[in-house]
């Protein structure tokens, strides 16, 4: 895959993102000698600002999010000399030519970066082609929100198209950066004894929660039109399921993994408008106390009362074989009881109980994959407790853990984008989405959505620092079945 670029193009280069996650993961590569080693990088945004402005944004910014254990002034001064800037409007695409003088030669390839609004990629793409930065050897990465349904997802795929074909084409969707989400694949198909179960025969239904604590932060604009749907679930969620559900692929590749995901996304039952009350809940965050700390509800936020819902819970089916039946929970939501991204397997339980007459309790056994902020495995698993009971035999459920973090304590946590952006710098499109996906992705969320649209459907009022709406607990108690750890 090492079909590395010579020069980096970053359009939203002073936005909170760069500020936050890309100049530090580009830092975090340069610092362990992974960049090649000529590679420059252009930030381009509207702001005025010349190559040293520019790096003195930068070093701000490693100032800032950088953990003071990766701060080395050294690296950091050899990582600015990368850097360059130019001035450059997006929205108009005949301004685009300083930007090419600024770049030169791009035999030796170039990667672009667009993390903007998406209502600038049509124009961005536009001009870069204009002036030949969208050739053979130019390769673009796509931040979402990749469209906003299926209709305009399209569109902006069509614009981008007209440009880079999708195999220069690389749609981010950060969480398949993180190590334990790639650790999903690990498990499942580098070990001999998931796989035989793993199936409608074994498993009883899938748990996927991400929960975060955090509210509308400064991002109102941007999160008031999507909500907690579009926002988490159309990406991030949906992946995490295609990972679990997907069948194994011949290669860990990009088009063998690609082909598995997308069947899977192909294979999500619609809900149907008149189901969509009883299978998925939303809620908007009340007032109430997070980490002992008071917080404001969500319109208070933002201003305004709103229908944007925070919360969604839903209860999602893949229609094929070796799914039948089984149901998966997916719950995602800001302002919630504790920051957490977990998938929770529960298995089936076991057939016939020789402990029930004596006392004996069973649970049925669990996989739990928690992503963050902990990162470990852990498999819920039945055993006696000690002891010289005369009446029966007692039994608890206990773990067999394997924390990652202990396991692999000596290495460094490394940012998703780390990961994502060295892939597109060299050139590997494993970890990135492809068209197909995503348009099976907003078909299935479009559905939801007329779905609240003809049932008129409000979010339900939750607490903040609560586990969202009494409904969503309810979603899952009507088939005996509880979220794991609440
Ligand atoms: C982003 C969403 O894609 O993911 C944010 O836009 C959310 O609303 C974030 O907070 C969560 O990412 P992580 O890596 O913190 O789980």
């Amino acid at each position: 895959h090492r079909n590395s670029v010579a020069k980096l193009l970053l359009f939203g280069a002073t936005g909170d993102l760069a500020q936050r996650m890309l100049l530090p993961s580009l830092y975090g590569l340069h610092a362990d000698g992974l960049l090649p080693e000529d590679l420059t990088i252009t930030g381009a945004a509207r702001h005025e600002h010349d190559d040293k402005d520019y790096r003195k944004f930068a070093k701000k910014a490693l100032d800032e999010f950088l953990p003071e254990d990766r701060k080395d002034e050294s690296a950091i001064g050899t990582f600015l000399d990368r850097l360059f800037y130019q001035a450059t409007d997006l929205s108009d695409p005949a301004a685009f030519q300083p930007l090419a003088d600024k770049i030169g030669d791009i035999a030796g390839g170039l990667a672009i970066y667009l993390s903007t609004a998406p209502s600038l990629f049509e124009s961005a793409i536009e001009g870069l082609h204009k002036v030949g930065l969208a050739g053979e050897t130019v390769r673009v990465g796509l931040e979402k929100p990749l469209g906003y349904d299926l209709d305009t997802s399209r569109e902006i795929n069509d614009a981008v198209a007209k440009a880079f074909p999708e195999d220069r084409t690389y749609r981010i969707d950060h969480y398949l950066g993180k190590e334990t989400v790639q650790n999903i694949l690990a498990l499942r198909f580098g070990n001999s004894f998931f796989e035989p179960v793993w199936n409608a025969q074994g498993i009883d239904n899938v748990q996927i929660t991400i929960s975060e604590t955090v509210g509308l932060e400064e991002r109102a604009g941007y999160y008031e039109s999507a909500g907690a749907l579009r926002d988490m679930v159309q990406n991030h969620m949906l992946q995490l399921l295609a990972l679990i559900a997907m069948e194994p692929p011949a290669r860990f590749e990009g088009t063998d993994v690609r082909d598995e995901k997308s069947k899977v996304f192909r294979s999500l039952r619609l809900i149907k408008p008149e189901e969509v009350p009883n299978v998925t809940v939303t809620g908007q965050y009340g007032e109430g106390a997070v980490k002992g700390k008071f917080v404001k509800s969500y319109s208070d936020e933002l201003g305004e009362p709103s229908n944007t819902e925070t919360f969604v819970a839903i209860k999602a089916h893949v229609d094929n074989w070796r799914w039948r039946g089984v149901p998966f929970y997916l719950r995602t939501g800001k302002r919630m009881a504790a920051r957490r991204s977990e998938i929770a397997i529960q298995f089936k339980s076991v057939p016939h109980s020789m402990f029930a007459g004596r006392g004996g309790l069973l649970q049925p056994n669990m996989l739990i994959i928690r992503l963050q902020p902990e990162e470990y495995v852990q498999l819920l698993v039945m055993a006696k407790e000690p002891g010289l009971d005369r009446d029966g035999v007692r039994l608890r459920e206990v773990p067999l853990n394997l924390s990652m973090d202990a396991e692999f304590a000596g290495t460094r946590r490394r940012i998703a984008y780390e990961r994502l952006l060295l892939d597109l710098i060299e050139g590997d499109q494993t970890l990135f989405v492809r068209r197909d996906e995503v348009e099976a992705q907003w078909t299935w969320i479009d559905a939801i959505r007329e779905g609240w649209k003809a049932n008129a459907m409000k979010p339900k009022s939750y607490s903040s620092g609560s586990w969202g709406p009494s409904a969503a607990i309810a979603l899952t108690e009507r088939d005996g079945v509880t979220w794991q750890d609440d």
